[in-house]
């Protein structure tokens, strides 16, 4: 998950890394108080931030320097709605103005080729940092960090020497100490900050704030939860993520259930090729509306949440449950689909398609039919169930 600036500032405060005090206002009629509380230590002067998942605000016109409160509820004006790379700007960040001597660069993040961590540092930051590795790698120091040291003292100092830095070296090395805290106490995939300024009268200060937070780690993290920008979720995935189901929203009209990734996987190209194969009818393809992966014991309660959010999705017209049957066999599998069906009651209004192999599968189509449900269609091949799906989701005639 990336964080939005504002929330990467408060993770920096929280860690100690030096940072400017700051508020967000999402309407520009709070910007001149909370410009008038920000910038009364600054001489009046606070800088405007479009909040946006996104790169090179800057440039996009979305960071303004405002010598008055009623400068800053103008750059509220003006930033607040404004489109920067389809981000559309509903939060800014009103900070204190910094008298800025010099920006430098840092990053510190998961450098997955290498198993390792990476450690990038500049003392010409500011820039576009891609543009800099391109045109001048010598200028941009890059040096390995091992997860289970982190950035100590020793390695601090070294990324500091390797930087080119001639003076302020405690200093910085000691914010890049509390830079790796945030990385690892947060479980952090990124930590980036461009610029990391000197100011004029010699502060080090973390003036804009990157991070990414590894989902995967989530768990570990309650706090984090408040993080999560609602709002930008999808409201599918949203609902599959309460319940814990492993899901993604995709653009068609077949729903897919399946058990372990690389059978959902197969899945949803069976279901194209089976699309494609038919073609269009009445102006509609068949295509895979979902991946969902229920995993190894399916249950029938983890199959009645399933089919609970494949129903929801107002594009879905028919839905392919194929299983393999391993350690949990088919005639529990069998069993979970005629109990989902018993929880779902009328919510379960679209055709269904079943393929049911592997262990015990004579078991589990016996109890399928014997439940004779009226949306259930049996089918014992894979591409045989995808070609059926297909149909019912065009409302094509069966061939
Ligand atoms: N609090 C501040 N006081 C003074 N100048 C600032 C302040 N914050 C940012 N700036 C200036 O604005 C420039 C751009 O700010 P920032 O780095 O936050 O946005 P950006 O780099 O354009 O956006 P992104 O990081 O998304 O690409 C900085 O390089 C710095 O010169
Ligand atoms: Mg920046």
């Amino acid at each position: 998950m990336d964080l939005f600036e504002y929330q990467a500032r408060d993770l920096f405060e929280a860690h100690g890394v030096p940072v400017l005090p700051a508020e967000v206002v999402t309407d520009p009629a709070d910007a001149a108080a909370a410009a008038e509380r920000i910038g009364a230590a600054s001489g009046g002067v606070v800088v405007v931030k479009a909040q946006v998942k996104t790169g090179g605000r800057g440039k996009a016109g979305g960071v303004k320097l405002a010598k008055s409160p009623q400068q800053a509820t103008e750059a509220a004006q003006q930033i607040l709605g404004m489109d920067i790379k389809g981000h559309t700007v509903g939060t800014v960040m009103i900070a204190q103005g910094a008298k800025i001597a010099e920006e430098y660069y840092f990053s510190l993040l998961l450098d997955r080729s290498n198993r390792t961590l990476l450690a990038m540092c500049s003392k010409e930051g500011g820039m576009d940092i891609e543009q800099l590795a391109e045109e001048r790698p010598d200028a941009l120091a890059r040096v390995p960090v091992d997860p289970l040291v982190g950035i100590d003292q020793a390695t601090a100092e070294r990324i500091v020497a390797e930087a080119g830095f001639t003076a302020d070296q405690d200093q910085i090395a000691e914010v890049l100490t509390t830079l790796w805290g945030v990385y690892r106490d947060e479980d952090a995939t990124l930590v980036e900050v461009n610029p990391l300024v000197k100011t004029e009268d010699g502060q080090i200060l973390a003036l804009d704030a990157k991070v990414t937070l590894d989902d995967n780690a989530r768990f570990r993290h309650p706090g984090h939860e408040s993080l999560v920008d609602t709002a930008a979720t999808d409201p599918l995935e949203a609902r599959a993520q309460d319940k814990g189901l492993n899901y993604v929203k995709l653009d068609g009209n077949v729903g897919i259930i399946g058990n372990g990734a690389g059978l959902v996987m197969s899945t949803l190209d069976v279901v194209a090729y089976a699309g494609q194969d038919l073609g269009e009818v009445d102006g509609q393809l068949a295509r895979p509306a979902n991946f969902l992966d229920i995993g190894g014991g399916a249950s029938a309660q983890v199959m009645a949440d399933g089919l609970d959010v494949i129903l929801t999705d107002e594009q879905v017209s028919s839905v392919f449950v194929n299983v393999f049957g391993g350690i949990t066999a088919c005639d529990a599998v069998a069993n979970g689909i005629v109990q989902a069906l018993q929880i779902l009651g009328d919510e379960a209004s679209k055709p269904l398609v079943v393929r049911l192999d592997g262990n015990n599968v004579e078991e589990g189509r016996r109890i399928l039919q014997e439940a004779g449900h009226p949306l259930v269609t049996l089918v014992d091949t894979m591409d045989g169930a995808a070609r059926k799906a297909a149909e019912l989701a065009v409302n094509a005639p069966a061939s």
